[in-house]
């Protein structure tokens, strides 16, 4: 502890640990909570269906549809545009799994595409010649919160005549040339994970524009019925349903959407105190030659849910796993995105891929640190990731 303070005093270390993400509960959320606790009604109902509404309009959407997670949402949008056994998607390799994984419960297969070397989403040019007869649909992802170059990939998509399914996990709110993400392609699923920019500890979100694809994927995420609980056991509902398909269960709860609700009301503060926090990351970190800041072009507003910072190791004589050590020791909380899907054994073993597939994902992740970004931070808390950055970084460069 003395030791700490010491070092505290020279500005090295943190006496605390500062955690890498932390969600933004406020009272307002609890109170909710409490009240939907109250209310008698606990799965999906009123509240789910307002944040559904208010979600929608946020964005600009004409369908949104409250889901469990961004996972349940990405089966639901293919599941809509009819994917089948032995079909192909196109799936940027730098994701996480579920990306990939969505497509397999189809016993389809992800077709991975390599990156953009700087921004991680996936690289129009290297899309067309991926595709093949069997392609069915291309699914982007909008890497840490920054728009991919959707203009490219809709064209290319169009002269395909393939659907575009966006997985927005990281991307509320974003916008790209001043559209917002969730209104672009036929299907955008976002996710409310603990984590995320919106959090309801669990959850997601499905937009689209198209009615059959809305209307497909309501009946879907209740176990393929024609009528959901809240339209039969509220006053005037029936107690008549139908099955119309082997759907899955995949609702949100109102204990959820309760969360949401006030998430969403203030996500433009959320959203500016992550802005301040990167630009304040970037302003510091660009000093440095041996580091790589995110991109954050001029023609998309990026999410900043995440922050990922690069390292040049050839400059530096710690590798990014030591450097993260390094962290740990300052007390600095901080986690890497992505491992490209090729890297992992069910991935790799399966589709016969390997390391060197996927240069630029590989090169990407070798490189990659996630640093601590969500509202929560205090000043302090950004200056001591910065000051602990800047000491391994001052000591470890050639
Ligand atoms: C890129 C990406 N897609 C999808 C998901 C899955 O989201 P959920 O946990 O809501 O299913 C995640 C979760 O971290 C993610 O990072």
């Amino acid at each position: 502890m003395v030791y700490n303070k010491l070092l505290k005093e020279k500005g090295a270390i943190r006496l605390t640990f500062l955690p890498f993400a932390v969600p933004h509960i406020t009272q307002a959320e609890i109170d909710e909570v409490v009240d939907t606790l109250r209310s008698g009604w606990l799965t999906t109902g009123p509240k789910t269906k307002r944040f559904e509404r208010e979600f929608a309009e946020r964005i600009g959407a004409p369908y949104g549809l409250a889901v469990n997670s961004a996972t349940a949402a990405m089966h639901l949008a293919l599941d809509a545009i009819g994917l089948q056994a032995g079909d192909e998607v196109i799936v940027p390799v730098y994701t996480f799994t579920a990306t990939a994984e969505v497509v397999i419960y189809f016993r389809a297969r992800p077709v991975f595409v390599d990156v953009d070397p700087v921004t991680c989403n996936l690289d129009p040019a290297r899309l067309e010649e991926r595709i093949t007869d069997r392609t069915r649909a291309i699914m982007v992802v909008h890497i840490a919160g920054l728009p991919a170059e959707m203009d490219a990939i809709q064209s290319i998509a169009k002269s395909h005549n393939l659907p575009v399914i966006e997985d927005a996990a990281h991307a509320f709110p974003a916008q790209y040339r001043g559209r917002m993400i969730g209104t672009i392609g036929d299907l955008t699923a976002f996710s409310f994970y603990a984590t995320k920019t919106l959090s309801t500890g669990e959850g997601g979100m499905l937009t689209t524009a198209n009615p059959v694809y809305a209307e497909r994927a309501a009946i879907m995420a209740l176990h393929g019925i024609s009528h959901d609980a809240w339209k039969r056991y509220s006053a005037g509902g029936s107690w008549y349903y139908e099955v119309l398909q082997a759907g899955y269960k995949y609702n949100m709860t109102d204990i959820a959407a309760a969360i949401g609700l006030h998430q969403l009301a203030r996500s433009d503060c959320l959203l500016e105190r992550r802005r301040e926090i990167a630009q304040r990351y970037t302003e510091a970190f660009s000093r440095w030659s041996e580091l790589e800041t995110p991109p954050n072009p001029a023609h998309v507003e990026h999410a900043w849910h995440l922050y990922m910072l690069r390292l040049r190791p050839e400059q530096l004589t710690i590798t990014r796993d030591e450097f993260i050590q390094a962290l740990t020791k300052a007390n600095i909380g901080s986690s890497v995105h992505f491992i490209p899907l090729h890297l992992h054994p069910f991935y790799r073993d399966t589709y016969r891929l390997v390391a060197e597939d996927f240069p630029a994902a590989l090169h990407a992740y070798r490189r990659a640190v996630s640093l601590p970004l969500y509202p929560g931070m205090t000043d302090e808390d950004v200056e001591d990731v910065i000051a602990a950055v800047e000491q391994i970084i001052g000591v470890h460069k050639i």
